[in-house]
């Protein structure tokens, strides 16, 4: 089984399409707080998760959480699709300014699976399309995110991959 190593200071960034059970591995492998979520900060700023006018200011927000909780010494884990090189360097250079190590942890299911799943969940509004260019862009990302800064990636290959897996902390 896949055994997701974390150092017990570290930023993790998921990486993955919409869809793709982000949030789900979250839940499962941290504890709430832990988690800082695009969708949790674009609620808060605009009354609804998928508003995506309001990304600016979610991902603003977003940042200034993940700030702060680095400062005081706290793993942090980002759950937005981190699919574009630009959202990737700006988590890399906090986790720097900070002298935490960015981790990324790449859900990398099939497009079909992310999609099936975004359509069983209504008011969405993320279509197929967005799902396949959030594929394609995660695709294209793997692999340089070394070389963006990541100290540590891990890539879940596939449903089964990404259900079996274990994050184990080290000190
Ligand atoms: P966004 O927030 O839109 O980027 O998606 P996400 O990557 O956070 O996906 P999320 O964890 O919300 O999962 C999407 C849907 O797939 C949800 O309805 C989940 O219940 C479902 N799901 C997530 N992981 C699994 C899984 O391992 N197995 C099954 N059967 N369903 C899953
Ligand atoms: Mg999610």
């Amino acid at each position: 089984t896949p055994v997701v190593t974390v150092p017990e200071l570290s930023l993790v960034a998921l990486v993955g399409a919409s869809g793709s059970g982000k949030s789900t591995f979250a839940a499962r492998h941290f504890a709430p707080y832990e988690v800082v979520s695009s969708d949790a900060c674009r609620g808060m700023v605009s009354n609804d998760e998928d508003d995506q006018s309001a990304s600016a200011d979610a991902f603003g927000l977003l940042g200034e959480i993940v700030a702060r909780r680095l400062r005081r010494g706290l793993l942090t884990v980002v759950d937005a699709t981190n699919v574009t090189r630009d959202s990737r360097a700006q988590l890399v250079a906090l986790a720097r300014a900070h002298d935490v190590l960015p981790v990324a942890v790449v859900l990398d299911v099939p497009v079909s699976v992310a999609a099936e799943r975004q359509a069983a969940r209504p008011g969405r509004g993320i279509d197929r399309r967005v799902v396949q260019r959030h594929h394609d862009q995660l695709r294209r990302s793997l692999r340089g995110l070394e070389r963006e800064g990541f100290r540590v990636v891990h890539v879940l290959h596939g449903v089964d991959e990404v259900d079996a897996a274990t994050v184990v902390r080290e000190r």
